[in-house]
């Protein structure tokens, strides 16, 4: 059976590598700017929209940054997640596990309860309401120090309950993993699960620094890792679980065009590729637009879709029994 719209909307998704600072949409910026009497520096929506047009991950993280800003209260963040989630209900995502950044708050004087009070709550929401199971991973800035990290896992510890993982996010180049080693290994000993973004812009070293020092549950993005035999083999070997984001790398100039993105080689070398949207507001969509856009262009057959999806259930934290209806649900769809 052919590969077409229906078969990538109708498959039961399962989201690993999602900022929810990067679902902010244009228009909901324009509309927190308004209810907290923000001035922005673009006069309207379109104004925004053509601002993304990004050189790489830095000059896409200066305007991320800064739309962040007009996130304040609470109910922004509970709106921010809550639009999310409803996105993934129509685009049949039933897990996500969501990355934030509370230091792009924090540091602008916004308390960390905020911010962690309306996510959480959203979460719960969707949970009752959508069927979807979620999770929620921190993740620190690498582009700032190592003691404010520890700040931050300070600052998380009321709420040990309601995070499941700790990441490492934002500037790549100039900031490896070593960097965050003991923060990581206190991460670690507190018992969350252990992410990092490593080989998007940065070198297969890096990948191998977060193996190491870190000691990581997956690798986010990870694609550079093709450029390191030894790495590959390793990865395999392993089980390593990949979170790859297609549009993302796209938009941010890591592959020229999806046609030349290395996903399918990575997945034809036994490595876990899971597919991902990492910031849809910015890179052109969620899960089901970087699904069709790599079908365009790189025509996966229906075997490599549901390896995928297995993979991302299998490279989840979700719990056992939550991973066996997620299965139940691809195999009655699958046939
Ligand atoms: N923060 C948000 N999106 C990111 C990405 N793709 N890489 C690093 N940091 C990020
Ligand atoms: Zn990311």
């Amino acid at each position: 059976m052919s590969v077409d719209e229906k078969f990538l909307a109708d498959l039961p998704k399962v989201e690993l590598h999602l900022h929810i600072e990067g679902t902010l949409e244009p228009e909901m910026v324009f509309e927190l700017a308004r209810r907290h009497n923000v001035t922005l520096p673009w006069p309207d929506v379109g104004a925004l929209k053509k601002a993304y047009d990004f050189e790489n991950l830095q000059s896409f993280l200066d305007l991320y940054y800064r739309g962040a800003d007009v996130l304040r209260d609470e109910q922004d963040f509970f709106d921010l997640t809550w639009a999310y989630l409803e996105r993934c209900k129509a685009q049949n995502v039933v897990h996500t596990e969501i990355f934030f950044d509370p230091q792009t708050h924090t540091d602008r004087g916004i308390p960390f309860e905020n911010v962690i009070h309306g996510i959480t709550r959203a979460l719960e929401k969707a949970g009752q309401e959508l069927g979807i199971t979620s999770g929620l991973i921190l993740c620190f800035l690498r582009h700032l120090s190592e003691e404010a990290a520890f700040e931050t896992l300070k600052q998380a510890e009321p709420y040990r309950d309601s995070i499941l993982g700790i990441g490492l996010d934002s500037s790549e180049q100039g900031h490896p993993p070593e960097k965050f080693a003991r923060v990581f290994a206190e991460a670690r000993s507190q018992g969350y699960k252990i992410v990092a973004h490593a080989g998007e812009e940065g070198p297969p070293e890096y990948i191998w620094q977060a193996i190491e020092l870190l000691d990581v549950d997956r690798i986010d993005h990870g694609v550079r890792a093709a450029e390191d035999p030894r790495l590959m083999a390793f990865l395999e070997r392993k089980g390593m679980p990949l979170t790859v984001c297609p549009n993302s790398n796209i938009r941010l100039r890591v592959f020229d065009t999806m046609e030349d993105h290395n996903l399918k080689d990575l997945l034809a070398a036994g490595l876990k590729v899971t597919l991902n949207s990492d910031d849809p507001a910015y890179f052109g969509g969620y899960m089901l637009e970087n699904f069709a856009a790599v079908q365009t262009a790189l025509a996966l057959s229906r075997e490599e879709w549901l390896a995928i999806t297995y993979n991302s259930i299998d490279a989840s934290f979700a719990t056992p029994e939550r991973k066996a209806e997620l299965l139940d649900m691809v195999e009655s769809m699958a046939g």
